[in-house]
């Protein structure tokens, strides 16, 4: 698909919002006590999670313009293009198929893309990554000196790091004690060096997880827990100093996930404990490809498997509802909305389950790595902003941080809430506190009227003449006065299952893709990554004391590199 993207802000829905925008009024207060039917009308489901989206600054007319809007930048046609895998990714000439790598087992018929049977290639790969997920949990992979693995370290950064630690940190409940996954991503060393300190090497595996298997600081951290492995594993007495048994314990201790099976190779680590993936696998959407080894490792293949279903059931949703009710195209179309006409900067992702602590910084590469971008897919400007900062932290922990803005400052910040019913921990406070905690009370409970009490005090604030009601004094009256009218989007779920969390991700994923057809940008590639990375090689000779390096730097990095120098102990 090389044509060139339809520019959004010259169809016939960007002017019908841009005259909607000039006489809109949020009124949710009004809004909801005029119309009796809004909740329910703009409540959407996608498999097991419900969606409101009444809560957001929109009416019908917002909706159905936006909806307008998606047709006349061709989204249906560009979700049917991502499914089939035409080459969206344009200016890495790639297909994009994470909805290939959870397509129902048996699918007909299958999927064929460039000649490669995707469909083959997916369920053989799973099924090696299944294959020794098991033999490592029943113990029959073991360590050089024949003892079960207990730890795996995952080591990679970006899509090799975020979506597998996000995953095991939500879904820790289904895992086993005698088995745990420690993630080093930053080339920090401290990074490496505590998450090591306390392992014993004869029962540690470690998984080096790399797309390209070329990122500088998966390979240096790869090469310090190689150097760590044959230290103490000598140190202990397990292995000779030689290269056949340092050879022997890479081959027993590193198994790897990329797409780059000869760098793999080079490295050491035995090619028939590699797992593939391919290149129509952009690294921020590969937690559901080879790059989930640790978690298939963590929960046993069936867990991942299920994982895997959550996915496709909000691909089925996306590919198939029409866009009035396709949630992801809704909320994607929503911020829009905000982004281009309510003039928001930034979005809020707020998850009531303090097992999604990690979420938030998962979306933040899934978004602002796919969405931050100045070019369209055929390299014109952009003609309207694009991505929006991504950010947040699990309730309640951010009322007593952050909220504060969200409820009273002048910027608008759309905010997403998520909770699930069952708790993974159900407690129960016996004691109480003698005050508003009855004796017996449910913790959960109280945990999730805070997630209805947030939402609610956001959009309907509080009036001056209800603060001064409850008797303030007049000249506190202003500071005590919430304006309301502050949008948020209530996503529930039964429970944080394996599937659940699949269909939360693919959700994300797609509203991602619907902001970028809009903007008409490629959301697949993240060149703006690639500067940084080769002048950080450029300065590190001028760091290792290289004068003449030093002096071709410019004068702010040359005095900052000097004072490195200086008091480096
Ligand atoms: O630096 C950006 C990036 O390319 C991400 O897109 C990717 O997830 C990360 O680096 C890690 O890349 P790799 O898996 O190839 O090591």
């Amino acid at each position: 698909m090389t044509t060139s993207p339809v520019d959004a802000t010259t169809t016939p829905a960007w002017g019908e919002l841009l005259r909607h925008h000039q006489e809109f009024r949020g009124d949710l207060r009004g809004w909801f006590a005029a119309d009796p039917g809004r909740a329910e009308r703009f409540s959407h489901t996608t498999g097991d999670l419900l969606v409101d989206l009444s809560k957001n600054l929109a009416t019908d007319e917002t909706f159905d313009l936006l909806v307008r809007l998606a047709h006349e930048v061709d989204l249906p046609e560009r979700i049917e293009a991502m499914f089939t895998g035409e080459h969206i990714n344009v200016t890495e000439d790639r297909a994009v198929l994470h909805t290939a790598l959870r397509r129902a087992p048996g699918t007909q018929p299958s999927l064929v893309v460039d000649g490669q049977d995707v469909d083959a290639d997916v369920a053989r790969e799973l099924d090696k990554v299944g294959a020794f997920a098991e033999q490592v949990r029943s113990g029959e992979w073991s360590g050089v000196t024949g003892k079960p693995v207990r730890t795996v370290v995952n080591i990679g950064i970006g899509g090799s790091d975020l979506g597998p630690v996000m995953v095991y940190e939500a879904l820790k409940p289904y895992g086993r004690e005698d088995l745990e996954v420690r993630f080093v991503s930053n080339i920090d060393p401290t990074d490496l060096a505590q998450k090591t300190a306390d392992l014993d090497p004869e029962t540690t595996l470690f998984i080096v997880a790399s797309k390209t298997f070329g990122t500088l600081e998966t390979l240096t951290n790869a090469r310090l827990a190689r150097a760590w492995l044959w230290e103490r594993l000598h140190a202990a007495g397990a292995i000779e100093d030689d290269h056949d048994a340092k050879q022997a314990a890479v081959r027993a201790h590193f198994v790897a996930v990329s797409t780059a099976l000869d760098k793999v190779e080079a490295f050491g680590i035995d090619p028939a404990n590699a797992f593939g993936f391919w290149d129509w696998v952009g690294g921020r959407y590969s937690v559901d490809s080879a790059i989930g080894t640790s978690l298939a490792v963590a929960f046993g293949p069936e867990v991942f498997r299920e994982l895997l279903a959550g996915f496709h059931t909000v691909d089925e949703h996306f590919r198939t509802t029409p866009l009035e009710r396709n949630v992801p195209a809704l909320m994607g179309l929503l911020n829009v909305w905000y982004t281009n006409f309510l003039g928001a900067h930034t979005h809020a992702v707020l998850p009531y389950a303090q097992q999604l602590h990690r979420f938030p910084a998962y979306l933040q590469q899934l978004t602002m790595e796919s969405n931050g971008k100045s070019v369209r897919w055929d390299g014109s400007p952009v003609t309207t902003q694009t991505g929006e900062v991504f950010w947040g932290e699990p309730g309640t922990n951010g009322q007593h941080a952050f909220y504060q803005l969200i409820h009273q400052g002048t910027r608008t910040v759309p905010a997403d809430f998520i909770a699930f019913a069952t708790p993974a921990y159900p407690l129960v406070d016996a004691v109480g506190d003698g005050k508003a905690v009855a004796p017996g009370a449910d913790v959960h409970e109280l945990f999730l009227a805070n997630f209805f009490a947030q939402t609610k005090a956001l959009a309907f604030g509080k009036t001056a003449d209800e603060v001064r009601a409850e008797g303030t004094a007049e000249e506190l009256v202003s500071a005590r006065t919430f304006s309301g009218n502050r949008p948020t989007t209530s996503i529930m779920a039964p429970a944080l299952t394996p599937s659940v969390l699949g269909q939360l991700v693919a959700l994300y994923e797609h509203i991602t893709f619907v902001q970028g057809v809009v903007w008409g940008i490629d959301s697949f590639d993240q060149w703006g990554v690639e500067l940084g990375k080769k002048l950080a090689l450029e300065v590190a000779p001028a760091v290792s004391g290289d004068d003449a390096a030093l002096a071709e730097q410019d004068s702010s990095t040359r005095r900052l590199v000097e004072f490195y120098r200086t008091h480096r102990a």
